[in-house]
């Protein structure tokens, strides 16, 4: 199967780096000179299809974040769960902000290929916010050896529970790919006494019309590849999950979050759906009476 040359979608690691700053979310530590520039370079065309009537790229970036803290947010303090690994993690403020919340009750693991990984420690480092239960460790999503996330997972205690996450990964990958990580993550939670995959979807349902086919195009020109939408909407998604070794799978929709995140609220929020799966027993307040 082919892969793609993952480089190609670094740039919008910078770029996503330099929205979660801008937002409010990271760290200044987190600022590098590529970021500004791929945020400050973007800023005319997002601006034209705004005026277009088109989505913002911020709208469902920050949708999306925002959603899969909350999740993990409640993952830990609801069900009590401790480790997560986050999967291309990029320069995700993410696992900083969470290891300085949860200290060290949370074990928190982010991986990415070697070299995005290395600049990640560095800039902890240098930031001087890098912390014992936080560790950057290398990964290739898609490797079933080597760096890869069973050989992560081996290190973890199955008592604790595992959140999983991938953000800005899987509409890079084709359907196959995509179904064969899935598969690899719900076999790897299975061994956990809880475990939870939460990821970012974009589905064809919600991708429709021409500002937004303009703006997907506009999108894999930017990270050189094309965009993909695997799926013809939730249903179809949940499916593939469940095929792929899930218990319970679930398609989170933005506005249904309006009341308690503030950036759900954005026109473009919805283009976003937050996938949520789990293997193993669901809690009682989800299990059918
Ligand atoms: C769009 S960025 C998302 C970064 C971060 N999750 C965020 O939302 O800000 C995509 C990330 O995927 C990483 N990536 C690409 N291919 C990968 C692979 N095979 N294994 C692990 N990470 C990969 C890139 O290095 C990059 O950091």
């Amino acid at each position: 199967m082919a892969r793609r040359d993952a480089s190609a979608i670094s740039p919008t690691a910078y770029y996503t780096s330099a929205v979660w700053l801008h937002h409010g979310l990271s760290h200044p530590a987190f600022a590098h000179l590529n970021s500004h520039l791929y945020y400050y370079g973007l800023k005319g065309p997002q601006m034209a299809f705004k005026l277009l009537g088109g989505p913002t790229l911020d709208d469902f970036l920050l949708a999306r974040h925002q959603i899969i803290d909350h999740e993990l947010d409640a993952a830990i303090r609801d069900e009590g769960i401790t480790q997560v690994i986050e999967i291309a993690a990029g320069l995700s403020p993410r696992g900083w902000r969470f290891a300085e919340r949860f200290r060290d009750s949370l074990t928190y693991i982010e991986a990415d290929l070697p070299g995005m990984a290395e600049r990640k420690r560095k800039l902890l480092k240098h930031g001087g916010i890098d912390s014992d239960h936080h560790h950057v460790l290398d990964i290739d999503a898609f490797a079933s050896d080597g760096a890869s996330l069973e050989a992560i997972a081996r290190t973890l205690d199955p008592a604790r529970g595992l959140v999983i996450i991938t953000e800005g990964l899987v509409n890079y990958f084709d359907t196959d790919t995509v179904a064969g990580l899935w598969t690899r993550i719900a076999a790897v939670l299975k061994r956990f006494s809880k475990g939870i995959y939460l990821s970012d979807l974009h589905v064809q349902s919600v991708n429709q019309g021409m500002s937004v086919q303009a703006f997907m195009g506009a999108l894999s020109t930017f990270v050189r590849g094309r965009v993909h939408l695997h799926f013809s909407g939730e249903t179809q998604a949940c499916e593939q999950l469940l095929a792929s070794g899930f218990d319970w799978a679930q398609l989170l929709t933005p506005s249904d979050y309006r009341q308690i995140l503030p950036d759900c609220n954005r026109s473009g929020a919805d283009l976003v759906r937050v996938v949520k799966a789990r293997c193993g027993a669901l809690p009682s307040a989800h299990a059918p009476s």
